[in-house]
């Protein structure tokens, strides 16, 4: 799969990205005005590519291979040459994206899809300064970190084209991703709408003394959370009703969640004392005692390529 692609903006996500692009056989130009930041991805890069070779059990000459496709570049135009694709990244200012996808567009050849990677910007904001070829910018929004977590929301916007679409989810596709295509553009788009809502009820059950934060991550990693990741939402729902399935669901449990939603938070935004109720409370949650930020990530990240590599497994 030899083709080039260009991550512009080489910062935690951009660099994931380019990781992600390499491993996957793809010619990669990394590109950012910062030089610090150049240097900063590259050691991140070999670190994020030596972990995609052990959960995918490559070779060292497989990451050899994959480092020696990534070029670094402050020069945008060097970096868009011959581009089949660009994931950008920079940072999240609506300016600096309007900016870039002004130079991308009178820099790339007319085919080249212009991505975003974008999680609160509106792509139809973006894709008004591509004034040249509006219909080829799109956005592709990753879940962090992006060579790991296979989701990938695609959002079009009216002046994009049908084909960039179509290209956008297939390259992803591609690469290992699981893409989704969000027919509005609405804030969150679709995996962080659902994790603001779960998010609320955990403030809400925190705020209002009836679970440690501690006690609510148990909830999840050992209650629903295994499920979700199997079964995702609606599947999970569809088996809960039985040989019935979904319709079954719906309609036994429709006084359950009537009683349950009415109980549930409604707020949008924090309550007055809710900061101090949880960061109060975090103090108790042992294994951040036990464990520096950095020990816990590290342990975070080899226990999600033990699971991504079970669902990956299972396709
Ligand atoms: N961090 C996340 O969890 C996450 C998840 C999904 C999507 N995103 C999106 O990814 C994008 C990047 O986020 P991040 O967390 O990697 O930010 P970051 O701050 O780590 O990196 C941003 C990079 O952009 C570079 N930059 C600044 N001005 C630039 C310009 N004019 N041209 C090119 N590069 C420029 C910076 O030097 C920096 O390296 C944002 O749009 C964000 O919304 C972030």
């Amino acid at each position: 799969m030899g083709v080039k692609v260009a991550c512009i903006g080489a910062g935690t996500v951009g660099a994931s990205w380019a990781s992600l692009f390499a491993w996957r056989g793809c010619d990669v130009a990394v590109y950012d005005p910062f030089p610090e930041a150049l240097n900063r991805a590259e050691a991140s890069i070999a670190r994020t590519v030596s972990t995609l070779s052990e959960i995918f059990s490559g070779s060292e000459d497989d990451v050899k291979s994959a480092l020696s496709r990534v070029k670094f570049t402050e020069n945008l135009e060097e970096a868009l040459k011959g581009a089949y694709y660009v994931q950008e990244s920079a940072v999240e200012k609506l300016e600096v994206k309007r900016d870039l996808f002004e130079k991308m567009d009178a820099i790339a050849e007319p085919e080249t899809i212009l991505a975003t990677s974008t999680s609160g910007l509106s792509i139809s904001e973006i894709q008004t300064a591509a004034r040249k070829h509006p219909e080829r910018c799109i956005t592709a929004h990753p879940y962090n970190p992006p060579h790991l977590i296979p989701l990938v929301e695609v959002v079009p916007r009216k002046q994009t084209d049908e084909s960039c679409t179509e290209k956008t989810v297939e390259f992803m596709e591609r690469m290992g991703k699981k893409p989704i295509v969000v027919k509005k553009d609405v804030p969150g788009m679709v995996a962080n709408r659902l994790a603001a809502a779960l998010w609320r009820e955990a403030v809400n059950l925190v705020y209002q003394g009836i679970a440690t934060p501690e006690e609510i991550d148990v909830a999840v990693k050992y209650g629903p959370g295994i499920r979700w990741a199997i079964t995702g939402v609606y599947l999970t729902y569809h088996l809960g009703g039985g040989q019935g399935g979904m319709k079954y669901f719906l309609e036994f449990f429709d006084d359950h969640y009537r009683r349950l939603w009415s109980d549930l938070a409604n707020w949008s935004e924090y309550p007055e004392g809710s900061f101090d109720a949880i960061l109060k409370s975090m103090e108790g949650y042992d294994i951040i005692k036990r464990m520096s930020y950095d020990e816990l990530a590290k342990w975070r990240d080899d226990q999600l390529a033990k699971i991504l590599k079970l669902i990956l497994e299972d396709g």
